[in-house]
């Protein structure tokens, strides 16, 4: 089996490259400088040079503040991008996994998203995934669309390192307590996402780690955990205006992954613990 990684210099890239390795087969992880998605011809030549059987989409433009101001970049990036992968899977015969967001949704409902709940995007950059979405099922073929949440992990910036960086160098933090979503560890997703795509049972689903939380409850949960005496003080998204707006609860009902994978993944705060005692042994 041969297995085509996008933007595998990212955060999610790089994981899900790893955890195709470790299965044994053979991973074409390919950076921005040797696969650009926006690349029409160079994504239909390097397709059809591979011959992918699965090519796993971990390129994207991930900036939500950024996007406000970069409109047509995000949505060639997060839209036409996967449109063009889409096109070029279907034409060599391989199944095409489009990582997609929480941030579809605006928010509003009172309990987790399921996947057949209707997307409104309250910000640039869940607009832009929504049309990858969008552009991905438009063209038909073999497909995955898998959302995720509240990425943390090794080689990338996120939350749980910003915060542990934060709390070594003061001794109180403020952190809003009024967005609700699911902290996911690029591990168990990048497992998740392989047996995903061994499924065959093509679709959209929702892929994060169990349970919800709060940014300020990742916060105390991480910085305890780490044995940092840094106070966590919960704030209001508006005591720290953003360009973006958030979604207040972007929690993902996981139905149906368990019935097509076997399992759901992990709760939050034992994938937090595990990636801080992964961070420790690598610190060393
Ligand atoms: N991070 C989160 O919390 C989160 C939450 C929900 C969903 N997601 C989704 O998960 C996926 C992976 O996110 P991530 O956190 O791993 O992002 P990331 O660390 O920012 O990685 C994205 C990668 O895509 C590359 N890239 C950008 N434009 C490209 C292009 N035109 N062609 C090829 N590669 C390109 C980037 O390369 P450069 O570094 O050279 O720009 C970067 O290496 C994305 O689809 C994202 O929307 C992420």
């Amino acid at each position: 089996m041969r297995v085509l990684v996008t933007g595998a210099r990212g955060m999610l890239g790089r994981q899900v490259a790893r955890e195709y390795q470790k299965r044994g087969v053979t991973v074409y992880p390919l950076a921005r400088q040797e696969l650009d998605i926006t690349n029409c011809e160079q994504v239909f030549s390097i397709l059809d040079k591979i011959g992918p059987n699965i090519v796993v989409n971990c390129a994207a433009y991930t900036d939500v503040d950024g996007a406000e101001q970069e409109k047509e970049k995000a949505f060639l990036m997060n839209g036409l991008g996967p449109r063009y992968l889409a096109l070029a899977c279907r034409r060599c015969g391989a199944a095409l996994v489009q990582i997609s967001t929480d941030y579809i949704f605006d928010g509003k409902a009172e309990g987790p998203y399921r996947i057949y709940d209707t997307p409104c995007p309250i910000n640039i950059y869940g607009a832009s995934k929504l049309f990858g979405e969008a552009s991905v099922r438009e063209i038909g073929g073999r497909f995955y669309i898998a959302r995720t949440s509240w990425l943390f992990g090794p080689n990338g910036k996120n939350f749980v390192d910003t915060i542990l960086s934060l709390a070594r160098e003061r001794d109180e933090l403020k952190v809003v307590n009024d967005q609700h979503g699911t902290p996911t560890y690029t591990v168990d997703l990048a497992g998740a996402l392989a047996d995903l795509a061994d499924s065959k049972a093509y679709g959209t689903y929702h892929v994060t780690n169990s349970g919800s939380a709060s940014w300020y409850e990742l916060a105390k949960t991480v910085v305890y955990a780490a044995g940092l005496n840094a106070s966590i003080a919960p704030c209001k998204t508006r005591e720290f205006p953003r360009p973006a707006a958030r979604p207040g609860n972007s929690v993902l009902d996981p139905f149906p992954l368990k019935q097509v994978i076997g399992y759901n993944l992990p709760g939050w705060e034992d994938a937090a613990r595990r990636y801080l005692k992964e961070k420790t042994v690598m610190e060393v």
